[in-house]
């Protein structure tokens, strides 16, 4: 009999991936993806350390699973419970004190051996814990993933972990040293998601374009090398990457954004601060004149690029005077979206025993505050700049009102428009009609427009 397996993913695209790729590995198993924890036979939540009381967040929902695992056990059943991801990386066996009632903690770097740790966990013989970092790759012993990808956008996750040890970052800790899958790993996995109709790949890794994978001659190639490469695949009609470090935007990377036309013109490129003074604290290895230049580069090579980005406020030590070279550099750049967080300590980095230096809770509030009503009103802007511009757009979902379709443009922009359902899963020429701060809505242009546009010299099409 099949079995059910709900996984509750938190945080980043990678944790989707890895979620994904858990499914196919119980699959084998009888276990079969279910949308909700309630009698579920397994129930695995793949946790994010990222964000602030993150490891509590995680105990709190174990809380609520406890009472479904009785409700389960009152039935005749039995519920497996698993903390997964970075969380279960960072607290380890203290998650089987704390909460009793799960019978497996495992890391990111070991799904591999989830059949192995299942089959101990069943027989009760006490819980499970796998924090290991194993000398094999997790990547050469996973199955091939499902034929049935959710839709015609997918991730493809091609490096892990990360060598960079930003002075604020838990993830060199919970995901480990900076390791780039084979190329003819990822172009195998690329082929058999274009066959199975995916139009765009989102290449993953915590420091993507760190990427250095081996190809089959012995040589190494580096993130815009792989582009390449999958640029010339059949199917694939839209790459994008991410997250990126602004150290290892190298040549090649950005030349690729001007020679490869299915490499979408936006980028994710966190700075983290406009200060020299906290990116050097940072260890984020540049300063803020680095990052203008390599955006300029970017854009030059590709002028309709647009960027986001992620931001730090109050990272200990941090005066108004750094602050205000964070929203200097904001206003230099503009950005088309962005991320802004309070910093907060995590336990066991570098910056979380900065003492005495750490800045107070209301300056933080009021620097965020500051720091997004900029970034909202680039955004705002940015999304109006779009009114009137033709978007291809990947139509990959129904929307909610009747004969409604819903879509990304090139800008990750999410595109709100009324079209015949045969269109979904393809790429079509949208013209924007109105902008709002986070959506778009448009029309998709049809051939005659297309004439008569190009008969009237008003066609506008983003090149
Ligand atoms: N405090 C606040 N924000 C953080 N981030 C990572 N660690 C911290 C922290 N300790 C943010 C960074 C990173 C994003 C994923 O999360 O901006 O780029
Ligand atoms: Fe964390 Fe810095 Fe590595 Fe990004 S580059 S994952 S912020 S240590």
């Amino acid at each position: 009999m099949k079995k059910k397996l709900f996984i509750k993913t938190y945080g980043c695209q990678m944790n989707v991936y890895d979620s994904g790729r858990m499914a196919d590995v119980l699959a084998p198993l009888g276990y079969e993806p279910t949308d909700a924890p309630e009698g579920a036979d397994m129930v695995i939540l793949n946790t994010c350390h990222i964000r602030e009381k993150a490891a509590e967040k995680v105990y709190s929902e174990l809380g609520r699973i406890r009472q479904l695992q009785k409700d389960k056990a009152s039935d005749g059943g039995r519920m497996v419970v698993a903390v997964a991801g970075c969380v279960a990386q960072a607290e380890g066996a203290e998650i089987m004190v704390r909460a009793p009632h799960v019978d497996m903690v495992f890391g990111p770097q070991t799904y591999h051996q989830l059949p192995e740790m299942v089959a101990r966990a069943v027989r009760g013989t006490g819980g499970v814990v796998n924090t290991d970092f194993p000398v094999e790759s997790k990547f050469d012993l996973l199955p091939e993933e499902s034929a049935a990808p959710a839709g015609p956008a997918a991730f493809l996750s091609v490096q892990e972990g990360c060598d960079k040890f930003c002075t604020f970052c838990v993830v060199p800790y919970t995901r480990g040293a900076e390791f780039s899958r084979p190329v003819a790993q990822v172009i195998a996995e690329a082929k058999r998601l274009a066959a199975a109709g995916v139009r765009e790949f989102t290449l993953l890794g915590q420091n993507v374009n760190a990427y250095h994978g081996e190809a089959q001659d012995g040589t190494v190639w580096g993130l815009g090398r792989l582009i390449r490469g999958l640029a010339e695949l059949e199917g694939v009609e839209r790459i994008r990457y991410t997250t990126s470090h602004p150290r290892d935007m190298d040549d090649d990377l950005i030349a690729a954004h001007g020679e490869v036309p299915q490499l979408m013109p936006f980028v994710h490129l966190p700075v983290q601060s406009g200060s020299d003074r906290i990116l050097a604290a940072m260890n984020r290895k540049h300063t803020a004149d680095d990052y203008r230049r390599i955006v300029e580069r970017m854009r030059a090579a590709r002028p309709d690029l647009a960027l986001s980005s992620d931001f730090i406020v109050g990272f200990p030590g941090e005066s108004d005077q750094d602050f205000a070279d964070t929203l200097r550099l904001v206003t230099d750049i503009g950005f088309a979206q962005a991320y802004s967080f309070k910093y907060s300590a995590r336990p066991g980095t570098p910056a979380a025993g900065m003492d005495g230096r750490q800045v107070p809770e209301a300056v933080k509030d009021e620097r965020l505050q500051a720091l997004q009503q900029l970034l909202n009103a680039q955004q705002v802007g940015f999304n109006e700049s779009s009114v009137g511009q033709v978007q291809d757009v990947l139509l990959d979902r129904v929307g909610k009102k009747a004969g409604q379709l819903l879509g990304r443009g090139p800008y990750m922009q999410s595109v709100h428009l009324i079209a015949p359902e045969r269109l979904l899963g393809s790429v079509a020429p949208v013209r924007i009609t109105a902008a709002f701060a986070n959506s778009l809505t448009g029309e998709v242009v049809t051939l005659d427009d297309h004439a008569a546009d190009a008969a009237a010299g008003t066609e506008e099409v983003r090149v």
